[in-house]
């Protein structure tokens, strides 16, 4: 059992790992050796209910309940076969995972402190992003943060490389469940995002110079 407040280096978190498959340790490895934690860390209360939608395979969640003790973390996907990943692994207890294909946790009200949806929202249609980001809004707390991560439709060649991948993930491998590819330029965000949140601001994500980060206030 991992003691809670200690921040996990790349290679403990990895080592949660080693009893999956193959495939999906190459994944764990890939992701974890290029995810900039600190950066995400540093946007997220260090205490209060947080909410990873789209969790993957939960690393994040993890590495956040991890770094800290006064956090309680909830990591949720569509896809059932990454999140009994998630639950495989070893966490602290302020940890949880949950299969969640109807989006169940964003219909609580004023519940969380942040919520964070990182590479996940480009997955679904532009009709359901809008609504995702309303629900969203509405499960927050009054100053709770949401913290998203998606790529800008601004870099055109980038994106187009970065759609023939996503699309061989969805359609082709199906490691990535996801209904459409849709990406939006960032002044189509800060619109959207307008809508519910009173602060946003916008950061160069360090794992890809294809994404950027909003930190968004309610
Ligand atoms: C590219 S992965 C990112 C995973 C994780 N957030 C990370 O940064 O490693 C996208 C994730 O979003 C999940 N996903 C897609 N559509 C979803 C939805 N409607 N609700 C919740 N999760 C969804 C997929 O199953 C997948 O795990």
């Amino acid at each position: 059992m991992i003691l809670p407040m200690s921040v996990l280096s790349k290679s403990e978190l990895i080592q949660l790992y080693r009893r999956v498959s193959f495939s999906q340790k190459l994944h764990a490895i890939i992701r974890i050796n290029r995810f900039p934690f600190a950066q995400i860390d540093s946007l997220v209360p260090k205490s209060g209910k947080i909410l990873d939608l789209g969790c993957g395979h939960g690393f994040l969640a993890v590495y956040l309940g991890a770094s800290s003790f006064r956090r309680s973390v909830v990591g949720t996907d569509i896809s059932k076969s990454k999140i009994d990943i998630a639950k495989k692994i070893q966490s602290p207890k302020n940890i949880e995972f949950l299969h969640d294909f109807t989006n169940s946790a964003i219909k609580k009200k004023d519940y969380y402190d942040c919520v964070l949806a990182i590479s996940v929202l480009y997955l679904m249609s532009e009709g359901m992003q809008k609504e995702i980001l309303k629900k969203i809004a509405v499960s927050l707390k009054k100053g709770g943060r949401l913290i998203l991560v998606e790529p800008n439709a601004e870099h055109a060649i980038g994106i187009m490389g970065e759609k023939i991948r996503e699309f061989i993930m969805v359609n082709i491998l199906r490691a990535t469940k996801g209904e459409s590819i849709v990406y939006h330029k960032e002044s189509w965000w800060r619109k959207e995002l307008g809508r519910s949140f009173s602060r946003i601001e916008t950061s160069n994500f360090r794992e890809s110079n294809l994404h950027l980060v909003y930190m968004c206030v309610k």
